[in-house]
């Protein structure tokens, strides 16, 4: 049994098995990373030609593989195909109990990309041309992005949960020319249209064709001439496409994540580093075997979903899973009903996830039978040493050993991990850096952090070659928010952390404005701009606080500019957060207050606010230029 504080290694057996198992793997890396990168890139990745020079670096920008030439849909496919052709790459699980499953075979899945490419270059998308995709967990998604990669199209999946205002704020950014969507998906047994809501976005946008998959037999608006049945063009098309050959630096995909600011960043990633990356974390950190059946429960809507749900899977050649719907609809146990009617053998999910699975009980895990498990992965947020354990007990029955996986947006793929087949595992330690990563933890003045004090998280020369090479046409925002704390030559990575005599790495959390929400990364910022576009809102300030299931959930304190009453703007409020932004940014609380407190220069103190809610000291407040509100405040939160 595994107690708090406790550090365990895999099971021999385990270990004899394992992608993995030889610990001298760490200092060959270290002693030569980028040597120790090219070795991987020439196993496993299809290269049309081989590149030139493995990495250059013109500090804040790098480069990996470069004059290496592929398409990263030969490495998923064709170099599968004659030996996995009928292996099923892709089980799809819808949400409605009483719907077929959908299973798709490698051949049958490169066949339907192939289509799909083909109906993509019909309506005249080109090399470089970037594609919006806003759909929800069903195999089209998949379909849709390897579409683009075959034609070197540039993908830009839009979590489908998000608004028509975030929509079309990414579709304006791209200025995408197509959109792909669906008419609707099942959540939590309700059909969302879909559609209609993209529909909203699209006024404003450059996009002038929209494929539409259909999935629920929804009602939609019909456009003529600018939206199609994916079905109706698919049928016209044959499956074969030739492969658009790629520079390896040319972009794969942008994905769109929260930072400090209001404005979301895009993320360009590339072909040739991200594909290496992609199939070697996953190689080695799932330790995928012949007859594993992976299944990451993140929405291909952010980039676990992209590189964990979709690519890396693809690239080992594993069987993975996907699910349409909520893990615990119609009933609680809905997760364990998946793991056991396919046996999953490989979970990787969210510490908010396993916080709820604990909340409903034991008793709902206790119904199913899931000795199908070998090995967990956590991701996204920190896991506190509780969940881990619950996790670690409950659902791998004390013998699966958890990989909990550090890793960002920005960074494309996992850079921090136990690995399964050497350990060592520590609850609460996400663990140590992959092998040829180099990690540091950094006071403010970038001097190296004693054992077990906290600092910044950073990640030195050469990084990794799946990181993203900049910001979507904001090169001076890459500079900023990634290169300016420790010069041009360090990668802040925004994470506090700290690290343990045996060098394992403990994430403590964010250090900016973002706060994570059930995993979802999301920015104050960009909360506080969509609360501020309420006409009756004069200021207001977004923190986020500790919730015992979602990590941190989003509080609002609002000062409006004319009283109005709490039961008629509230509910406005949170509709104007459902209109820019989504469900998942929903605050816990909205407070009504008369002013905020400031420093005498004007700025808001969102960290005394946020210590209401820790337990914190309020510490000294005299350096404010109105201290009498903070015990205000305080009196409407207690209330
Ligand atoms: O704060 C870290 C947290 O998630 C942030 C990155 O969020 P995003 O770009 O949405 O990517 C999430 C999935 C890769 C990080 O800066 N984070 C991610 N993984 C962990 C984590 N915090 C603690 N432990 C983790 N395993």
């Amino acid at each position: 049994m595994i107690k708090k504080g406790d550090l365990y290694y895999p099971t021999k057996e385990f270990r004899k098995a394992a992608q993995l198992n030889d610990e001298s793997v760490y200092d060959k890396a270290a002693e030569n990373p980028i040597k120790f990168w090219e070795d991987l890139a020439e196993r496993g990745i299809v290269w049309r030609k081989t590149w030139t020079k493995a990495f250059v670096h013109r500090p804040p920008h790098f480069q990996w593989f470069v004059g290496g030439k592929l398409n990263i849909t030969e490495s998923c496919f064709n170099r599968h195909l004659p030996a996995l052709k009928d292996k099923v790459a892709l089980i799809w699980e819808p949400e409605p109990l009483n719907e077929k499953p959908r299973r798709l075979t490698y051949r049958e899945l490169f066949s339907e990309v192939g289509r799909f490419a083909n109906v993509l270059k019909k309506l005249g998308v080109k090399k470089g041309d970037r594609v919006g995709i806003y759909l929800p967990m069903i195999p089209e998604v998949i379909m849709a992005m390897l579409a683009c990669a075959r034609i070197g199209a540039i993908h830009c999946v839009v979590f489908s949960a998000f608004s028509p205002q975030a929509l079309k704020v990414r579709l304006q950014d791209t200025r995408a020319r197509i959109l792909i969507t669906a008419d609707g998906y099942y959540r939590r047994g309700q059909a969302i249209n879909l559609k209609a809501a993209a529909d909203v976005a699209l006024a404003e946008t450059q996009v002038k064709k929209v494929i539409v998959v259909k999935r629920v037999g929804n009602k939609v608006a019909w456009q003529k001439g600018r939206d199609f049945w994916w079905s109706d063009l698919v049928k016209k098309e044959k499956s074969a496409c030739l492969p658009a050959i790629m520079e390896s630096e040319d972009p794969l995909f942008i994905l769109y994540t929260s930072g400090s600011t209001g404005k979301p960043k895009g993320c360009v990633h590339t072909n040739g580093g991200y594909a290496v990356q992609s199939l070697w974390t996953g190689k080695w950190i799932f330790d995928w075997r012949k007859t594993d059946i992976f299944w990451c429960t993140a929405d291909v809507g952010w980039v676990t979903g992209h590189t964990y749900g979709v690519y890396s899977p693809l690239l080992n050649g594993v069987t993975s899973l996907m699910f349409e719907g909520a893990p615990d609809f119609p009933e609680p146990d809905r997760w364990c009903q998946i793991i056991e009617k396919y046996r999953v053998t490989i979970l990787y999910t969210a510490p908010t996830a396993i916080r709820m699975f604990a909340k409903y009980g034991e008793d709902f895990v206790k119904k199913h039978d899931l000795t199908s498990l070998r090995l967990l992965g956590s991701v996204g947020e920190p896991i506190d040493e509780t969940a881990w354990l619950w996790y670690s007990q409950n659902v791998g029955k004390s013998k699966c050993p958890i990989v909990d996986t550090w890793w960002q947006t920005e960074t494309g793929g996992i850079l921090i991990t136990s690995l399964p087949g050497l350990g060592p595992f520590k609850p609460g330690f996400t663990g140590r850096p992959f092998p040829g990563i180099k990690t540091d933890i950094l006071d403010d003045r970038g001097k190296s952090c004693p054992v077990n004090e906290k600092g910044n998280l950073v990640i030195r020369p050469p990084f990794s070659p799946g990181f993203f090479r900049g910001i979507y046409k904001n090169p001076k925002k890459y500079r900023e928010t990634y290169w300016s704390q420790y010069g041009s030559k360090i990668y802040f990575t925004s994470d506090g952390a700290l690290r343990d005599k045996r060098g394992l790495i403990r994430i403590i959390g964010r250090v900016d404005d973002v706060i994570k929400v059930a995993g979802h990364r999301l920015s104050t910022g960009e909360l506080e701009n969509a609360v501020n576009q309420h006409p009756s809102v004069a200021e207001c300030a977004v923190v986020g606080i500790p919730d015992k299931i979602k990590g941190e959930v989003p509080v609002i304190f609002v000062v409006l500019g004319k009283p109005q009453p709490e039961e008629k703007i509230k509910p406005e409020i949170i509709n104007q957060i459902k209109k820019e932004i989504g469900p998942i940014a929903l605050p816990k609380e909205i407070y009504l207050v008369e002013d905020l407190p400031k420093t005498r220069s004007g700025k808001i103190m969102r960290r005394i606010l946020k210590r209401f809610f820790t337990g914190e000291e309020l510490g000294d407040f005299s350096t404010l230029s109105n201290p009498e509100i903070v015990e205000k405040i305080k009196k409407i939160i207690v209330r």
